[in-house]
């Protein structure tokens, strides 16, 4: 199936996740599940997730820190057995390869600039390139530490693929006008159409009416 989704599980309460799982099933989409601090860090996250059978998980840990805080996070949280977890690249490359060795078969995707940020905001906390050569650059280092897969911007696609081969996961979707904080974003077609192999699609999703919100989508996709 061509159209993967990682639906993201952005709350505290577990029925509601269990609603997201239940609504998003369907035969056109592939679709995983994306819990990340909002709902790892609840009380009920990481026994919840631990106990998700027969579905793709994904644990968006986010880790941004050294080399030896980020390894030995990874060995915390080994026992879940998520299909896939997440690191900033901007931790560095020592800290990308010690991850990488602890990481076993979770596949480890190493996270760009973030998609709520553009260059106004880069440029207050001191980074002063274009934010496509900031994201090159990461993408190399990805490379260097034979990370997974890599988290970019929908925009940023292209850029990555010219020196990361390996899988490309995208945030920073909107199939509606409701932009919430995200800056950096393309439509899920033009993301699949850019080289996407998974788009990871929250509040669009999970906002309102999730049957509903399902069906605009494969609308839209089939379009
Ligand atoms: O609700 P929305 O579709 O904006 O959700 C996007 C999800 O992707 C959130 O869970 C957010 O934490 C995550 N994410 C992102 N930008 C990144 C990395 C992850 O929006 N660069």
């Amino acid at each position: 199936m061509n159209n993967k989704i990682f639906i993201a599980c952005d709350t505290t309460n577990v029925q509601k996740i269990r609603k997201i799982i239940n609504k998003t099933q369907n035969s056109k989409l592939k679709v995983g599940y994306k819990f990340g601090l909002e709902f790892l860090n609840s009380k009920n996250g990481r026994k919840f997730i631990g106990n998700v059978n027969k579905k793709i998980v994904f644990a968006d840990l986010k880790l941004h820190d050294i080399p030896n805080t980020c390894a030995s996070a990874i060995k915390a949280i080994r026992d879940l057995k998520v299909n896939y977890i997440t690191i900033h690249i901007s931790s560095g490359l020592e800290a990308l390869k010690a991850a990488k060795k602890v990481s076993g078969k979770m596949k480890l995707v190493g996270v760009t600039m973030l998609t709520s940020l553009n260059n106004k905001a880069l440029k207050e906390i001191g980074f002063n390139k274009d934010v496509k050569k900031i994201v090159l650059d990461q993408a190399r280092v990805a490379k260097k530490a034979k990370l997974d897969a890599i988290v970019c911007s929908p925009q940023e696609i292209k850029i990555v693929k010219k020196v990361f081969k390996k899988e490309i996961i995208t945030p920073g979707i909107r199939f509606n006008s409701k932009k919430n904080d995200q800056k950096r974003i393309l439509t899920p077609k033009q993301a699949y159409k850019n080289g996407s192999d998974w788009l990871v699609i929250g509040r669009p999703i999970t906002e309102g009416n999730i049957k509903k919100n399902i069906q605009t989508l494969i609308h839209h996709l089939n379009q």
